[in-house]
């Protein structure tokens, strides 16, 4: 009656490395929350921080072996990659511009790996990293986790299904403002990787926020953009960094739209939504609200579409857990790409094809894209100019 799971057919955990996530980061808690959430994982060694003492209490907490804590990722991929229990996946979850470098090492091995966003810091590197991962047999995932959301994939779906008509209008922004993110601390020392120019780079907005808005509207739409008009500004008093990025855009099949990256709109918490406008209607959805989905029709009364109502479409189902009117929120759409990520791995890992688990989750593809925009818009910002995105054929 009830035919083995995925799980139960490879008889045990999926076993992960941790590169960053430590008592020292930010997004580490959100990631040991959500890749617990189905029991299809344990982490089994980790490099957790680039500080000793973190790496090795961040992994003790998780009850890691001695033998399994690194202190350097380097040392990690070593021993694991020779160990008969060695990990299946390395998370990567340190500032971008190390992400590259570690993604390729490790898929170099065989490793899978899923990774942070933004994919990287450069184009260069991003270009680099999508050569690297069409090369490995190991998998690959982007952790852009609003696309976990049951409600935005549904948008994807009635998009698709052509309920809102061609689409022509696209407006997405994750403008934050919390007082984290506001202002420049008094002391220099004390900025976040986040605002210095040599670790994050001039543009630093675009990845940082600016990569989730792009990411939302590409995945939503199912339309890359293509060209970009861009205006970006320092707002923060002894920043040296842009903190807000508004981009005019161009999308395939003739849409254009807006996305608007901030830093300095004061006063908003996490700032992100999407709203599409096709020929017959729209679509709205913001990420403090997600269990429901806008629609509005000209000439009718708005339509709240509302998580685990309904008819929902195979994608939303599929990422809802819990009954309508308990919230799911950030944690289970984060745990929903661990779930798609590490039912790939075991798929792969049983001789399966993987692509069913993989189709919705961001690929290298969707973050080289965002990071190809991020280049183009810094060089029309430069000209004053409309700039292309230099795709590859
Ligand atoms: N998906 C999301 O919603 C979301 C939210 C926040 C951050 N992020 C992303 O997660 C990544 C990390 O962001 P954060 O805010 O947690 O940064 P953070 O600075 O708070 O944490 C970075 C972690 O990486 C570790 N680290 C740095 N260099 C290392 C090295 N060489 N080896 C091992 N560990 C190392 C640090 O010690 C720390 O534990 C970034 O790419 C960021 O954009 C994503």
């Amino acid at each position: 009656m009830f035919p083995p799971s995925l799980l139960q057919r490879f008889g045990r955990r999926v076993r992960l490395g941790l590169v960053g996530g430590g008592l020292d980061s930010v997004i580490g808690q959100t990631h040991l929350l959500a890749l617990r959430a189905d029991g299809l994982a344990d982490v089994t060694a980790g490099a957790m921080s680039v500080d000793p003492e973190t790496a090795s209490a961040s992994a003790a907490r998780l009850l890691v072996p001695q033998d399994r804590t690194y202190l350097d990722w380097r040392d990690m991929l070593d021993r694991e990659r020779n160990r008969p229990d060695g990990v299946d996946v390395v998370v990567v979850m340190t500032p971008p511009h190390l992400h590259a470098e570690i993604a390729e090492a490790f898929l170099s091995a065989g490793i899978h790996v899923l990774c942070e966003k933004p994919l990287c810091a450069t184009a260069a590197d991003a270009r680099r990293l999508a050569d690297a991962v069409a090369a490995s047999t190991a998998l690959f995932g982007l952790t852009h986790c609003y696309t976990g959301y049951p409600m935005v994939r549904e948008a994807r779906t009635l998009v698709r299904t052509g309920l809102i008509g061609r689409v022509r209008l696209v407006e997405g922004q994750l403008a934050a403002g919390d007082p984290g993110v506001l202002r420049e601390p008094d002391a220099p020392e004390d900025r976040h990787w986040r605002f210095r120019q040599a670790i994050a780079g001039k543009g630093a907005v675009l990845g940082e926020v600016g990569s989730h808005a792009h990411n939302l509207a590409e995945f939503v739409t199912g339309r890359r953009v293509t060209e970009v008009y861009a205006h970006l500004s320092t707002v923060a008093e002894r920043r040296e960094v842009y903190d807000n990025a508004y981009l005019t855009v161009g999308f395939e099949e003739g849409a254009v739209g807006r996305l608007w990256s901030s830093f300095v709109a004061a006063g908003n918490e996490h700032g992100l939504e999407l709203r599409v406008f096709g020929d017959d209607g729209s679509l709205h959805w913001r990420q403090e609200d997600p269990e429901y989905l806008w629609l509005r029709r000209p000439g009718a009364s708005a339509t709240r579409l509302s998580r685990g109502t309904g008819e929902p479409g195979a994608a939303a189902r599929a990422a809802t857990r819990l009954r309508a009117g308990h919230p799911e929120g950030y944690v289970m759409a984060f745990a929903t790409l661990y779930r798609d990520f590490l039912s790939a791995v075991i798929a792969a890992g049983l001789g399966e094809d993987p692509a069913e688990h993989l189709s919705l989750l961001p690929s290298v593809e969707d973050g080289l894209s965002t990071l190809l925009l991020a280049e183009a818009a810094l060089a029309s910002h430069n000209a004053g100019a409309v700039r292309p995105l230099a795709r590859r054929g």
